[in-house]
């Protein structure tokens, strides 16, 4: 873990640009710092390497004050990955990611062994381009070597300091889900510097959003998108966001709560009675409406009611039995994949006991959608 714990740094006694953080970091964690230019992102990552040291405050990693530990012992266990790659033009691809382990005296046999399986890891072949210099590959290339880099000394902590703002936008993706993939296997405790919200949308277990060399609010991208503690934070991250990202919103944010139950061996015309008092087109149909526990037979949508002519009908013969329910957490574009995919109208929702909580229809999901974004035009 690492732990900042009021930290500071400011240069000759001017104005702190880095003003008093906290911040935790858990083993295996993804976490991003976002921010404007110049609020302080690279100034909290370089302190974690030593790079710069803090005006006050301290750094913890597991415990151990850094302070009190030999700077390059600190590094070789924190990889370290910059925007401009910093690469050794004039040695090979090998030897730019040999450069830490051999530092660390480690066996030659060894380092090239690790050096084939990290470019096996990040897809760039051995044979092909270990004997290679920098400038013989491309942008998105030399940016996998620099992870690759960063990775040589199996460090637990990597830092990357906008690794992939140079990159073009379709090379950058690619890398994104490559470090996604990575991390998935690799598990290591990694601070990413980014801009880019999007960016940090994508990539972070959790974003500290910072300004003025202040985190604002340091919470999961969902809640980040969902609850902004200030208008700041919401402006950053776009009103409109959650257009652009609906896999973060959940099912149980998109059903409609009011569950209307009716028991299986009622009359049809007790369902009418029911869909008209309670303004709905669906019931849930249980075997006893009346016991809470009581589990969902099927469900009854008014178009079933259709052509229905004798009114005794029990709910029971004409109810759809062959209902998917929907688990609460599922995001709303594997829902509307369902949804699309089976051509269903009401989709109805379970919590983690499988008790029927609410129920998806196409007005739910819009009314939802609409609520995100605020109309700006005045009719
Ligand atoms: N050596 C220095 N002397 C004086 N001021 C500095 C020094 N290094 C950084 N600063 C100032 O500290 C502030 C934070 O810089 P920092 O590099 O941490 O910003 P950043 O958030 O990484 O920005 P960017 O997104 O542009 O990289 C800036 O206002 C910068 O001008
Ligand atoms: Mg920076």
């Amino acid at each position: 873990m690492i732990s900042l714990k009021g930290v500071s740094k400011s240069y000759n006694q001017q104005t702190k640009v880095v003003d008093d953080l906290n911040l935790e970091i858990n083993d295996g964690e993804l976490v991003v710092l976002v921010g404007e230019s110049g609020c302080g992102k690279t100034t909290t990552m370089k302190m974690i390497n030593r790079l710069i040291e803090p005006t006050s405050g301290d750094i913890f990693i597991d415990g151990k004050n850094i302070k009190s530990l030999n700077k390059n012992e600190l590094r070789r266990n924190i990889g370290y990955v910059i925007q401009n790659i910093g690469l050794l033009p004039h040695q090979t691809i090998e030897k730019n990611i040999a450069t830490v382990p051999l530092l660390c005296k480690k066996d030659k046999g060894e380092v090239k062994a690790r050096v084939h399986e990290l470019l096996d890891l990040i897809e760039l072949p051995y044979d092909i381009y270990a004997s290679r210099y920098p400038r013989e590959l491309s942008g998105g290339q030399q940016q996998r070597i620099g992870v690759a880099r960063a990775l040589a000394n199996n460090p637990d902590i990597i830092l990357m300091d906008e690794p992939f703002s140079a990159l073009d936008p379709i090379t950058r993706e690619q890398l994104q889900n490559e470090l996604l993939k990575l991390q998935v296997e690799l598990h290591k405790t990694i601070v990413f510097v980014t801009h880019d919200i999007d960016e940090a949308l994508k990539l972070g277990d959790r974003i500290a959003v910072m300004a003025d060399g202040n985190i604002l609010q340091y919470d999961t991208p969902e809640n980040i998108l969902k609850h902004p503690v200030n208008d700041y934070v919401e402006a950053f991250v776009g009103t409109d966001r959650l257009w652009k990202t609906p896999d973060m919103l959940k099912a149980k944010e998109v059903m409609n709560k009011k569950i209307i139950k009716i028991g299986a061996d009622r009359p049809i015309l007790h369902a009418i009675e029911l869909m008209k008092e309670h303004d709905t087109n669906i019931l849930i149909v249980v075997e006893n409406a009346s016991s809470k526990s009581s589990k969902m037979l099927g469900i009854l949508g008014i178009n079933r009611l259709k052509g229905v002519s004798n009114p005794a009908t029990k709910v029971r013969d004409i109810m759809k039995v062959d209902v998917i329910k929907i688990p609460q957490d599922m995001s709303l574009v594997e829902v509307l994949n369902i949804r699309k995919e089976n051509g269903i109208q009401y989709s109805p929702v379970m919590d983690v006991a499988g008790n029927i909580i609410g129920i998806i229809t196409n007005t739910s999901i819009i009314n939802v959608l609409t609520d995100i974004v605020p109309d700006k035009e005045e009719y």
